[in-house]
């Protein structure tokens, strides 16, 4: 949720209707009768949008500033303009801003406050500018400073992850395809394949920064403006890197957003798959893990239980933000050039993207740095689950058998194991020689563990002398 001022409720209070009666409609001019008191409510965006009210004020400083610039506004206008503007952000940021539904959106209510309080000065902000290239402005302004969050926040869960791999790097568990145990790989090792996962998000991220941070004030309502505006003044003065080539196209894009939401349906994909590991590890099943105590939550029935609520709820919350993507998608698919008021429906689903997102990466790098490894428990399960069976086949290969048959020589040793429950490692050379007369003593320095993780030594491999090579280059990488 926002931290931002909630609005008042749709019923118009006294104060409020009071309000309305001052700030008439912008287009008053135009209609003869009032807005129905429901397609009021229905068509307004106020309740939600209003979190974007720093945007919204920058970008009206910026505008006047240019204005004044460039010869439309005097100095003493802009200047004044300014003040009200800061005045209001005050009182917006000290709760006792009188957010009004009749006045519909936080662009329409912060310059009816402005004109409120310096008077005819207040309504010269609007010359040269419409609320569509407004709205789309303080969109990308909003989503700029949530991406640079959201990529402080992805950094902070991959330096949890690389701390963890640095300490786990020896530690050995089972790997697994299928949800069947592989090959014996090192935690650490699996805590980088995460960190991988996370770095090509932050990377989407970075990448959809530059498509965000372009300027579409100047386009007005869609067409341009007659003032001779300056706009790469105003882009400047905002730290928007270029302004939108195409008027049309400045009012109507949505795809930054969309493109921001796909990011966050990719990451949140991977936080869920993550999670689905966490849960089953830190079942009493695997008991390759424990989470700590302030991320579980107990039963109000089962007194044995200690439940894994942070990973399954950011699994659940993806649910969410998939939906979202749809969501928008769908709101674009229809629409001709250039803006329509479908556009209003962008905000929901992408503010409770951004909480979504932030609050899951936040919960996870949190959760990360107080994660209890069972190295004992995972080392039984690699043993158990004959993980060493390709090491034993890639002795025989070396030993000149080819692959195909080496793997019958392993899979009938395995089967004794099976039979005898025993790990390859404790069945004799002689039983083992059974299969295969090429199998020597010197066979069980593969069959195990550490000789298994060991000889992956390449880079990419699970090594444990990789990991830590692995660990310092991540570090870099995010440095
Ligand atoms: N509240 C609107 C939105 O979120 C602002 C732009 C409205 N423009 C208009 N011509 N009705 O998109």
């Amino acid at each position: 949720m926002s931290d931002k001022p909630t609005t008042t409720s749709s019923a118009a209070t006294p104060a409020e209707k009071k309000s309305v009666k001052q700030a008439e409609k912008p287009w008053n001019g135009r209609f003869t009768e009032p807005t129905d008191a429901f397609v009021e409510a229905f068509t307004a965006s106020v309740t939600f949008d209003q979190r974007m009210y720093q945007q919204d004020i920058d970008g009206s400083i910026a505008h006047a500033k240019m204005l004044a610039h460039v010869g439309v506004l005097t100095h003493a206008e802009r200047d004044q303009i300014i003040v009200g503007l800061g005045d209001i952000q005050k009182t917006i940021e000290a709760g006792e801003f009188n957010w009004s539904i009749a006045l519909e959106d936080v662009h329409m209510n912060i310059e009816a406050a402005l004109t409120d309080l310096i008077g005819i000065t207040g309504k010269k902000l609007h010359t040269g500018r419409s609320r569509n290239d407004q709205v789309a402005t303080d969109i990308r302004l909003y989503l700029r400073d949530e991406v640079d969050h959201i990529l402080i926040a992805i950094k902070r869960l991959q330096i949890a992850l690389i701390d963890l791999a640095e300490q786990e790097a020896d530690t050995i568990m089972p790997g697994f395809t299928h949800l069947q145990t592989a090959q014996p790989v090192t935690f650490g090792h699996h805590m980088l394949a995460w960190f991988e996962n996370l770095e090509r998000d932050r990377q989407r991220f970075i990448d959809c920064r530059k498509r965000i941070n372009i300027m579409p004030l100047g386009a007005a309502a869609l067409a341009g403006t007659t003032y001779p505006i300056d706009r790469e003044f105003t882009a400047r003065e905002l730290g928007f890197d270029s302004v939108c080539k195409n008027s049309l196209d400045a009012v109507s894009d949505r795809d930054f957003a969309i493109e921001l939401t796909a990011n966050a349906a990719l990451l949140m994909t991977h936080l869920s798959r993550f999670s689905e590991e966490l849960v089953l590890w830190a079942s009493a099943q695997f008991n390759f893990v424990e989470l700590s105590d302030s991320f579980c939550t107990g039963s109000s029935i089962m007194p044995q239980k200690k439940n894994p609520d942070v990973p399954e709820l950011v699994r659940g919350k993806t649910g969410r933000v998939n939906g979202h993507l749809i969501s928008l998608l769908t709101l674009m698919k229809g629409q001709p050039l250039a803006y329509n008021k479908d556009n209003q429906e962008d905000k929901e689903p992408l503010f409770d993207t951004v909480d979504t997102l932030k609050g899951s990466l936040k919960v996870y790098a949190d959760m990360m740095q107080h994660v209890t490894v069972n190295k004992e428990s995972m080392r039984e399960a690699a043993i158990r689950g004959f993980s060493t069976a390709t090491d034993l086949a890639d002795y025989l290969v070396r030993a000149g058998v080819p692959f195909r048959d080496a793997h019958e020589v392993v899979g009938k040793a395995v089967r004794l194991g099976v039979d005898t429950k025993r790990d390859l490692a404790e069945i004799s050379l002689a039983e083992l020689q059974q299969f295969s007369t090429d199998i020597q003593a010197d066979v069980f320095d593969v069959l195990t563990l550490e000789g298994s993780v060991s000889a992956r030594n390449h880079i990419g491999g699970t090594a444990p002398k990789q990991v830590r090579a692995a660990v310092k280059r991540a570090r870099v990488r995010i440095a």
